[in-house]
C-alpha cells in the first residue's frame, strides 16, 4: 500500500531523530512491501528564521492532507526571548489545534535491558506498564483570555484555564477505552480540591465510570500523584488527566524508563477503535535537548517509537508496528547503547547508529 506522511523535524534534535524514524519506515516499507511518502516541512525556530512565523499555512495544509505527521520538536536558546512575538512552540501549539488531535496517548514502558540505567531502584521499577492520555488541545495552553499588558502597577499576565464538559468527556473517553483493552484501571488525575475545572472533570469522570463497570476508576489529586509515580509506578494502569498536568507527570514518567529520549507518542483527533485507522500526530515526548543538539548522540528511540504509534493508530499496519517494536527490544537487547542510556559493558553508539541497528533488526 502507499501512504503519505508529512515529516516535519523541526529544530535541535528533533530532525537527528526524525531522520532515523524515516530510516525505520523506509525500513518496513522494503520488508512488508508498502510505499511511505515523505514530505518534509519547516516548523518551529527554522520556520521563523526563514518566515518569521513558526508555521506557514502550505506547511499547515502538509500536515492536513497527509495520512499521518511525524513530528520532531521544536524550539531552543536562539528563539527563547520572553519579549519575542512568537516561539516556535507556537508552531506545534497550532498543529495540533489545527488538526483536532486532542487525545495524546503517552505509552510508559520499562524496558527490563534498561532498569539499570534508571536512577530508581530496581524493586520499583518491577511490572512498570503504564498509559498517560493527555488532554492536548484545552487548558490553560488555549484558554482566552491570555495574554500581558501593563496596568498602574506594572506589568500583569493571564492565562486562562477554561474547559467544557464535552472536551472532558471525550478524553476521558480515550482513557476508559484503553484501559478497558488493558488492565481495566484508570486513574483519573485532577486538582479537584482547589481547581473548579478539575471539580467539573470529576463529575464527568464519574458519571462515565457507570458506563463503563469493567473499568475500575479512581480519583487521584496530582500532587499526590506525581509523588506516587516515583514511589509505586506499577500501581498505574491508565492515567487520564488535563494538559497541563498531562505535559509534567510524563516528563517525570520518563524517569522510569530510564531517559527522556525513549518516550514516544501519539496525539489522535478521535478515540482510538480496534480495526479503524485515524489521521494522527506522532512525536517523541522530548524536546530539542539543545544541550546534545548536532553532537550526533541523541537517543531516536522515543522517535522510532513513535513511527510505530503511527503504523498502528494511522495507517492500521498492526504487524509492522510490532516488528519496530520488536526491533528495537532486540537491539535494545544486544546491548545498543545512546550516552543517555549508557551501562557498563554496553556498545556506545550514537543516533544513526542506534537507527541503522533497528531498521536491520526489522523482520
Ligand atoms: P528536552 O526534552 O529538550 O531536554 C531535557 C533533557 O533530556 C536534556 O538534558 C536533554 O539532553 C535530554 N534529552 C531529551 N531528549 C533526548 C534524547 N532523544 N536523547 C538523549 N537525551 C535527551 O527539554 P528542555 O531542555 O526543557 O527543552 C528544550 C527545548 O525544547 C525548549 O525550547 C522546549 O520548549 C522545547 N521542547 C519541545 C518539545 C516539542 O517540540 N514537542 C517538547 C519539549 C520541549
Ligand atoms: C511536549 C512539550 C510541549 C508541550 C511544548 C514544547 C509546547 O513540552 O510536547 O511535551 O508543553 O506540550
Ligand atoms: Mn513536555
Amino acid at each position: 500500500m502507499e501512504f503519505h506522511i508529512a515529516v516535519l523535524g523541526g529544530d535541535g534534535i528533533g530532525p537527528e531523530v526524525t531522520r532515523e524514524a524515516v530510516k525505520v519506515l523506509e525500513g518496513v516499507g522494503r520488508a512488508f512491501g508498502h510505499r511511505f511518502h515523505a514530505e518534509y516541512g519547516d516548523v518551529g525556530g527554522i520556520s521563523i528564521d526563514k518566515h518569521r512565523v513558526a508555521l506557514t499555512p502550505q506547511v499547515r495544509d502538509l500536515a492536513g492532507a497527509a495520512d499521518a505527521v511525524l513530528f520532531g520538536a521544536v524550539g531552543g536558546p536562539k528563539w527563547d526571548d520572553p519579549a519575542a512575538p512568537t516561539r516556535p512552540e507556537d508552531g506545534l501549539l497550532q498543529l495540533r489545534a489545527h488538526l483536532g488531535v486532542f487525545a495524546n496517548i503517552r505509552p510508559v514502558k520499562v524496558f527490563p535491558q534498561l532498569v539499570d540505567s534508571s536512577v530508581l531502584k530496581p524493586a520499583v521499577l518491577a511490572g512498570v506498564d503504564l498509559v498517560v492520555v493527555r488532554e492536548l488541545t484545552g487548558g490553560l495552553y488555549y484558554g482566552k483570555p491570555k495574554g500581558r499588558r501593563q496596568t498602574r502597577h506594572g506589568w500583569t499576565a493571564v492565562d486562562t484555564m477554561r474547559y467544557s464538559e464535552a472536551e472532558i468527556e471525550r478524553v476521558l473517553r480515550v482513557g476508559f477505552e484503553l484501559a478497558r483493552q488493558r488492565r481495566g484501571k484508570l486513574a483519573s488525575v485532577d486538582k479537584a480540591n482547589v481547581l473548579d475545572c478539575s471539580r467539573l472533570w470529576r463529575q464527568v469522570a464519574t458519571r462515565l465510570g457507570k458506563e463503563y463497570p469493567e473499568v475500575a476508576l479512581e480519583h487521584i489529586l496530582v500532587d499526590a500523584c506525581a509523588m506516587q509515580l516515583v514511589q509505586r509506578p506499577a500501581r498505574f494502569d491508565v492515567i487520564v488527566t488535563e494538559n497541563t498536568f498531562g505535559d509534567i507527570l510524563t516528563d517525570e514518567a520518563a524517569v522510569l524508563a530510564a531517559s527522556m529520549g525513549l518516550l514516544p507518542s501519539a496525539s489522535l483527533p478521535d478515540v482510538p477503535v480496534p480495526g479503524q485507522t485515524v489521521r494522527g500526530f506522532y512525536e517523541p515526548i522530548h524536546g530539542t535537548a539543545p544541550d546534545i543538539a548536532g553532537k550526533g548522540i541523541a537517543n531516536p528511540v522515543g522517535a522510532i517509537l513513535s513511527a510505530a504509534l503511527l503504523l498502528r493508530y494511522s495507517l492500521g499496519l498492526t504487524e509492522e508496528a510490532a516488528s519496530v517494536e520488536r526491533a528495537v527490544d532486540q537491539v535494545l537487547s544486544q546491548g545498543c547503547r545512546t550516552p543517555d542510556i549508557a551501562t557498563p559493558g554496553g556498545t556506545k553508539v550514537g543516533t544513526k547508529e542506534m537507527g541503522d541497528r533497528i531498521a536491520a533488526a526489522l523482520g
